[in-house]
This record gives structure tokens, C-alpha cells and sequence, in this order.
């Protein structure tokens, strides 16, 4: 049986939760049209949407936050954070942004023009609106084994060096303004990638005089998954893999609500003096001063620290560890999961979860109702609501490669019962799965349409 690992902190600060009974449950979805982003917190149980923003602070970044220096140019809390960052990433240049899709933005404006791609190994759903809201391309080459739900690749979240060749002889470099790769995949499961895969892509960009950033949300988590599964990579520590996937790339777009353990926050960061400046006047036009960029300075100090606990090895062992036992002991019940476990979350596969709800009536959107019903959980669906999309090119739907539910798990917050309680949930779901209805939009947006859709069941 799966083993949970003792947290390695203890609880100093608690906040009070609540179950409300199932008919209040009903109810409350109703009103949504059953999106689960419509809910008050209040309604929720245990609320596994994300992982962003949701972690607990230690009384470290505690302390920062009363040390924080609110001067609106020159702040001691940004040079607090200069420093970590230079210390951790090594970029020349970065400007803080209130969280990650501000940094994007930032990127985006400056560099994306109409008829542009940006490939990725998968870029997350906020970066992916960004492109396409400039009148860009975001462009997925993950590798094949990243769309198996059951394939043991150890580093899955891998873009495939091969089909990026390809496309930027295809395209053209002129037409690649800059390529990324997201750390670790989010939306393909939360999935590593490997150093080594870091290296070639890195090489191939260049070879093409193509800038190379990447999305660092969760570098931690990749760092440690280099360190326990990378041959030759088991005695760096964990800060020394982190400079070495930095030193290959261009820059990056960073959410600090990850892997920096803060509430709110984000950078983008740069190597390139010429684009920082222009970073610099589009942040002043959009986020603030540089030594700002629309945070507080807490919550740069609590972000300085936060980054640094981040990469702390006892921590992350924990955190992985925590994630492995969810996914090991739903595996236990039958629920089709994506493996191995991911870094930050479980991704459920909703197509094998509920094989009789076809992708056009969202699979991934009825197992997240059920999870709600059930038992107060809200997880959120990331397949062809929150992905498919219709590409500026080709005019055709593009689908995501899986129906996925994610359960995020939110840093330092649930503890074991706490997770016992969501398998037991997720086992009663099975067990009454064919009676589970499909779902169709009765509002969606153009952009980003899974936060703010409705939809009702289809009888
Ligand atoms: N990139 C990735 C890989 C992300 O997971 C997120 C956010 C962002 C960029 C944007 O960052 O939210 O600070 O603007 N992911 C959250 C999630 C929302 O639930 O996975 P943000």
C-alpha cells in the first residue's frame, strides 16, 4: 500500500472549513450553470481547482511580509528579490508582474505579431490566449508518449525534438518569434522534462537564432524530478539544476502562485538588455514602476523567500511524495489517472473514467460536477472545454490530446485524512458512473470560455 510522507512542518495557523449537504450542493451548481468556477469557496469542501495561490506560508515569509518596504521606486523588497533571482535563475534582467499571465502579456505584446507560431512542448490555456490574442499561433509538440495516459516515460512532459525541427523549417524561423517550454506540463499532467530534453531544444532554437523562454511555474517540482530521475543527476542539488535548465534559455515566464509559495505574484525575466527596456514601458503602461510591477513590496519579500523554500530538498521530497500517494492509492481503486503521478496534481483520464460521454459532450465537465455532488470537491476539467480551439490558420477545431479532471493539490495545505476522504469520494463516483449525463455550453466565451461557461446537462 502507498506510504504518505510525514509533512515536514507542523501547523501553526488553521482555517476553518465546512461540508454543506448534497441537496445545498445541487442548488448552489444550479446556480452556476454548473461551472464549478462559479462557487463560493464557501460551498466547497476541499478545494482542489488549483495549486495557484492556494499554498500555506511559512512563518518565514510571514516575517518578510512585515519587512516588506512599500517605496514606490527602489524598494528594498525588489533588490531582496533581484538578488534571489539572479542567485537561482542567473537572468541579467527581470520585472516583477502581479502574477503569470501578466508576464506573458508583457512577452506577447512585445514580440508576437499576427501569422507568428509559438511552439511549446504545451502551452498552459492563459499563455495559449495570450498568443492567439495577439493574432499568434501557440503550437503543441509534445512528445507522443505525453497523449498515453498509461506510458511510463519518465520525463513525459518532453517537447519532441524532432517534430520542432520540422515545424521551424516548415514555418519559417522569421515567422518563430520566440518558443517556449513549459515546466513541468501542466496541461499535459503536470509531466517533467528532462535536462537533457532542455539541452536539445535549446540547441535546435538557437541553431535557428530563435529566443528560448520558458515557462516556469513549477521549475521546482522539474528540478526534483531531474535530481530522483535524470542518470547522472542524483547528486546536484536541486539549486544547481535549476541554474543549469536557466543557463540554456533566453528568459522566462514565471507565476510565483507555484512554485515561490506566495499567494500572488510573477516575473518575467530576461537575458536581453534591448527587450528589457522594452519589457520596462509596457510594465509602466500596464502593471506599474519596475520595481514593482503591480505587487506590493510584501509581496516581493514574501516571493524571495518563498522561492527559496521552494527549492528546499526535505520540501519538495514531501510535496512529490504527497502527490504519489493520491495518485497510487486512486490506481488502488481502479481510477484511470494519468502515470506516473505528476508534480502538482492528479490528472483524471475522463474518457476512460466515462467511457459512454463522447468528447463533444465533455467528459472531464461531467466527472468534475460528479466530484462537487458527490463530495464538496471542486476540481476543474482541463480537456476540450479549456483547450479546444479553432485554429487562426486552418479555421478547424483543435482538440486536446486528453479528457482530463485535474485534482490540484494546493502546497502545504491538505493533509493525509484529507486525501483519504478524496478517494473515497472519487471510488463512489465510479461506482455509479453510468448514470453519469454528458454536458452541453449554453454560454461560452471566445477566450478562456472554461471560467466562465454554462451548461446544462444533456437527458
Ligand atoms: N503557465 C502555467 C504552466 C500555469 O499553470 C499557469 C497558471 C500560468 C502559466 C499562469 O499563471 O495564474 O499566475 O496567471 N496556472 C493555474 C492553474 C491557474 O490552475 O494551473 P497565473
Amino acid at each position: 500500500m502507498a506510504s504518505y510522507p510525514p509533512e515536514p512542518f507542523r501547523i501553526k495557523v488553521i482555517e476553518k472549513i465546512r461540508q454543506i449537504s448534497p441537496s445545498k450542493r445541487k442548488l448552489a451548481l444550479q446556480g452556476t450553470g454548473y461551472n464549478v468556477f462559479g462557487l463560493r469557496s464557501d460551498e466547497v469542501y476541499i478545494d482542489l481547482l488549483t495549486d495557484s495561490g492556494t499554498g500555506a506560508m511559512s512563518d518565514h515569509q510571514w516575517a518578510a511580509i512585515m519587512e516588506g518596504d512599500e517605496s514606490y521606486a527602489g524598494a528594498r523588497s525588489f533588490y531582496h528579490l533581484q538578488e534571489v533571482i539572479k542567485d537561482i535563475f542567473g537572468f541579467h534582467y527581470f520585472v516583477p508582474a502581479h502574477q503569470g499571465r501578466a508576464a506573458e502579456n508583457i512577452l506577447c505584446s512585445l514580440l508576437v505579431q499576427p501569422g507568428d507560431s509559438i511552439p511549446s512542448n504545451m502551452h498552459f490555456d492563459t499563455t495559449q490566449a495570450n498568443i492567439l490574442a495577439r493574432g499568434g499561433r501557440p503550437v503543441d509538440l509534445a512528445i507522443d508518449e505525453a497523449s498515453d495516459p498509461t506510458n511510463h516515460h519518465p520525463f513525459k512532459g518532453n517537447l519532441d525534438p524532432i517534430k520542432l525541427e520540422h515545424f521551424i523549417q516548415d514555418t519559417g524561423p522569421e515567422k518563430i518569434p520566440f518558443g517556449m517550454v513549459t515546466i513541468t506540463n501542466n496541461s499535459g499532467g503536470g509531466q517533467p522534462v528532462s535536462l537533457e530534453n532542455l539541452r536539445q531544444v535549446s540547441r535546435i532554437y538557437h541553431q535557428y537564432a530563435i529566443p528560448f523562454f520558458i515557462d516556469a511555474c513549477r521549475y521546482a517540482e522539474n528540478a526534483y524530478f531531474i535530481k530522483i530521475r535524470e542518470p547522472g543527476c542524483a547528486d546536484k542539488s536541486t539549486q544547481q539544476i535549476a541554474r543549469d535548465m536557466f543557463a540554456l534559455v533566453d528568459g522566462a515566464t514565471m507565476s510565483a502562485k507555484k512554485d515561490a509559495l506566495v499567494n500572488i505574484g510573477g516575473f518575467l525575466a530576461m537575458n536581453d538588455e534591448d527587450l528589457y527596456h522594452r519589457a520596462c514601458n509596457e510594465l509602466i503602461l500596464r502593471e506599474g514602476f519596475p520595481t514593482y510591477g503591480g505587487l506590493a513590496g510584501r509581496d516581493l519579500d514574501a516571493i524571495a523567500v518563498g522561492l527559496r523554500e521552494g527549492l528546499n530538498e526535505t520540501y519538495l521530497a514531501y510535496r512529490i511524495g504527497q502527490t504519489a500517494y493520491l495518485a497510487e492509492r486512486l490506481m488502488e481503486h481502479g481510477i484511470p489517472i494519468i502515470e506516473p503521478a505528476g508534480g502538482h496534481a492528479i490528472y483524471i483520464d475522463a474518457s476512460s473514467f466515462l467511457p459512454h460521454i463522447p468528447r463533444d459532450q465533455f467528459p472531464g465537465q461531467s466527472l468534475a460536477v460528479e466530484f462537487y455532488l458527490e463530495g464538496g470537491i471542486r476540481a476543474v476539467e482541463l480537456g476540450s472545454v479549456a483547450f479546444a480551439h479553432t485554429d487562426p490558420k486552418t479555421g478547424e477545431m483543435v482538440y486536446p490530446p486528453l479528457e482530463l479532471v485535474r485534482l490540484a493539490i494546493p502546497r502545504r495545505t491538505y493533509t493525509q485524512a484529507h486525501l483519504d476522504y478524496v478517494i473515497d469520494v472519487a471510488s463512489r463516483i465510479l461506482d455509479r458512473r453510468d448514470s453519469i449525463p454528458g454536458y452541453r455550453f449554453t454560454y461560452a466565451s471566445e477566450l478562456l470560455r472554461h471560467f466562465t461557461a454554462r451548461f446544462e446537462p444533456v437527458s
